[in-house]
């Protein structure tokens, strides 16, 4: 929390940062300064994550050659051509023992760490990442909670897909935060899917269970980089709230 702004002052400069990030497809030459980056990151590294388990790695692709080969690995899209800096954002299945680990022995030498903690970081949660040869254990696993759900609520088992998918999603989330810790110093992004995603891994030499969950090109704005205005869907399709005089009910 910072001491130097006012209550009003950070709100004001929160919106602010949210509504001029847009996705930019046109960058400056300029770098992107080495402590301009190393701020984003620790600001990205503290986005919330499913069971705080941070299932990302953040690849900084600064080498002009490598660059270059991401940049037809995402099919040579506009935005990263020019851009200076170019991140790959990965998701990872394959972190759950070292980060459960290293979890439960923070927890420790804390001196807080509570049965209920040793075993959902120490056994839940490896099960829950744990699918077999081919995901078959994962589909068994899927298949047992759904029966039990007909009978009361259960937690989801995950099958490889879930896990997948729970990788992803709190990876998103850290491309999120840094896409507007990006902003917050006046730098840009432009995030993207449209990659090629075998070539990926085979250029970042991901192990098994690793996944590039988003590229981002990353620079200052360049005239002719934003290509249009913000275009929102109607919020009431997507925002459901009776709002308070219904009580709460839908
Ligand atoms: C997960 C994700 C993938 C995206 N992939 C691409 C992409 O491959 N190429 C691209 O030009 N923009 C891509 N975008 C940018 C979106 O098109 C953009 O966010 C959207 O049009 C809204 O515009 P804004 O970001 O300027 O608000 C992607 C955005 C997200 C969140």
């Amino acid at each position: 929390m910072t001491e130097s702004l006012s209550p009003d002052m950070l709100r004001q400069a929160f919106h602010e940062v949210v509504a001029s990030r847009r996705t930019i497809r046109a960058f400056l030459p300029d770098p992107v300064p080495q402590e301009v980056l190393d701020r984003c990151l620790e600001s990205a590294l503290m986005a919330p994550s499913a069971s705080n388990l941070q299932p990302w790695e953040f690849i900084v692709i600064r080498d002009p050659e490598l660059r270059q080969r991401a940049n037809a690995v995402c099919l040579n899209q506009r935005g990263p051509a020019t851009a200076p800096l170019m991140v790959a954002l990965v998701a990872h299945r394959d972190i759950c023992k070292r980060h459960c680990d290293f979890i439960l022995q923070t927890l420790q030498e804390r001196g807080i760490l509570r049965k209920s903690q040793e075993r959902y970081w120490g056994r839940i949660m490896p099960l829950i990442f744990t699918y077999g040869p081919f995901g078959l254990f994962g589909v068994i696993k899927k298949a047992i909670s759904r029966m039990g759900s007909l009978w009361k609520p259960m937690p989801n088992l995950y099958s490889r897909a879930d896990v997948r998918v729970l990788t992803h999603k709190s990876t998103a989330l850290a491309a999120a935060t840094f896409m507007l810790a990006l902003r917050a110093e006046g730098y840009d992004s432009c995030p993207m899917e449209g990659f090629d995603p075998w070539r990926a891994r085979k250029l970042l030499k991901l192990p098994r269970g690793a996944e590039v969950c988003m590229f981002l090109a990353i620079g200052k704005r360049a005239e002719g980089g934003l290509w249009w205005d913000r275009m929102l869907v109607p919020k009431e399709w997507v925002v459901q709230d009776p709002g308070e005089d219904m009580g709460g009910k839908p």
